[in-house]
């Protein structure tokens, strides 16, 4: 396939499931852009800004071609124009996902009629992982090698050991 995916997200940090993701879509995709939501384009409060958090997405895709790390903001159809691709992809690990999910495409759609949108499920492994969780379990102490890729533990124990200082 040719076809161009664009990966978009918070990613605040990336973790195991998305990278499980990732290299299920390098199977499928020519190419997957992993767009990481920069503050105006996420709903949330990131704790890693848009340029640590594409750093961090660099370091653990680094030894895979087809993956590119960009981040952008505003609106996602808006970014998808002006990379001239119409594909999203996005990761549904439980049917609590697919409510969200579907009035995010069906929007999308509304905005950019050409938007196609590829839903893919993680390893079963990964189906309880969130980003937030996986901040929770770091900022008590908790061990989270299996959740985050193993260049992303250090940055996230930094984060917190800053804070408590
Ligand atoms: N494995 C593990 N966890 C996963 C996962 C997977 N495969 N896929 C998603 N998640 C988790 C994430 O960790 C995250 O957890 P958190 O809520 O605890 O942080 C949650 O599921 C979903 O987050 P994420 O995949 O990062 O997406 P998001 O919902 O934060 O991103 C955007 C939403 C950025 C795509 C959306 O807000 C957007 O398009 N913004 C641009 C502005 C815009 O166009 N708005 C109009 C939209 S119609």
């Amino acid at each position: 396939m040719k076809t161009v995916a664009i990966y978009p997200g918070t990613f605040d940090p990336l973790t195991t499931g998305h990278l499980d993701l990732i290299l299920r879509a390098c199977d499928i995709f020519a190419n997957v852009i992993v767009a990481v939501a920069d503050t105006d384009s996420s709903p949330k409060t990131p704790m890693f800004s848009a340029v640590e958090r594409v750093a961090m997405i660099k370091q653990v895709t680094k030894d895979m071609p087809k993956v590119s790390v960009d981040s952008f903001s505003g609106l996602l159809v808006d970014y998808m124009r002006s990379r001239h691709a119409t594909v999203a992809l996005r990761g549904l690990r439980a049917i609590s996902d697919f409510e969200y999910e579907f009035q995010l495409a069906q929007m999308n759609r509304k905005l950019y009629p050409e938007f196609e949108i590829v839903y893919m499920m993680p390893d079963e492994r990964y189906t309880y992982i969130s980003s937030s969780l996986v901040k929770q379990v770091a900022s008590l102490g908790g061990d989270v090698s299996a959740f985050v890729p193993e260049e992303i533990r250090p940055k996230l124990m930094e984060k917190f050991i800053k804070k408590a200082m």
